[in-house]
């Protein structure tokens, strides 16, 4: 018995690890896109035991190729966001984007996200990004094989001009795969694809103008000053 589940934990950890092909950063996890887009509240593998320190370590080591991979879309913002503002401390899970890792981030004109709950509608133009991975913790001791990392998509919601869609507060969303392809975008390429985003995010106030922020402990501090200063 003990031998069969460690087969079973090799076969789990090299199928994982299959997913990533660091020689030109093309990642064949498209079905995790897939799954997301036919059932985003799919009961999708748990993230794990996965302490801060090993998030952020992780992040670190995987972040350039994540990059790479989003910009190949040509997605305005997947080609810039990481030079945006962060306003998370540490990657955390996000169980509605699929139990996975997630970073948040924003553009000069959504620097209002900083101030959370407090910082009102945010003006047209800004643009918050959210990436994110996981890790799959290995299962066998002694680190015989290694935790397996597993890119995600990109999660954008930009504010449109005013009247571009009232139920959700002029947001539209996009998902970029892993791979680098545009799923779809609400109200434009692909729509049907993520109006999930849109059905969830507009059961939020108004006065949070859609957005659900991140839990307080992994909000970065330090990212209302910019907002301050321009009051
Ligand atoms: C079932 C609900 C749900 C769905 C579906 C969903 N989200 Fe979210 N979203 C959240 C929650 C909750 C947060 C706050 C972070 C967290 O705790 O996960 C969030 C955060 C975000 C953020 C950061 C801005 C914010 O609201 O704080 C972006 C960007 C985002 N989601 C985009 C998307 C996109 C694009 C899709 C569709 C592909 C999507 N979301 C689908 C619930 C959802």
């Amino acid at each position: 018995m003990k031998k069969l589940m460690l087969t079973a934990c090799v076969l789990i950890a090299y199928a994982a690890l299959g997913q990533f092909q660091p020689s030109n950063s093309h990642w064949t996890g498209a079905r995790t896109a897939v799954a997301d887009i036919e059932n985003p509240l799919d009961n999708h593998e748990p993230a794990g035991e996965i302490s801060d320190a090993e998030a952020i370590k992780t992040y670190a080591s995987m972040k350039d190729s994540l990059l790479r991979n989003y910009a190949s879309s040509l997605v305005k913002a997947a080609g810039e966001y990481a030079s945006w503002h962060q306003f998370n401390n540490s990657p955390y899970v996000s169980e509605q984007h699929g139990d996975r890792l997630v970073n948040d981030y924003g553009n000069d004109k959504a620097t209002g996200y900083g101030d959370f709950e407090n910082g009102g509608v945010l003006p047209v133009g800004a643009v918050i990004a959210m990436d994110s991975f996981k890790i799959i913790p290995s299962c066998l001791p002694l680190a015989i094989t290694a935790d397996a990392v597993e890119a995600g998509p990109l999660f954008v919601m930009e504010k449109m001009e005013h009247g571009f869609n009232p139920g959700t507060g002029d947001w539209q969303f996009s998902m970029i795969s892993p791979d680098g392809v545009l799923v779809g975008q609400t109200l434009g390429t692909g729509h049907d694809k993520v109006q999930f985003c849109a059905d969830c995010h507009q059961s939020v106030s108004q006065e949070q103008d859609w957005l659900f922020f991140l839990p307080h402990k992994y909000r970065r501090e330090g990212q209302r000053l910019a907002s301050e200063t321009t009051r």
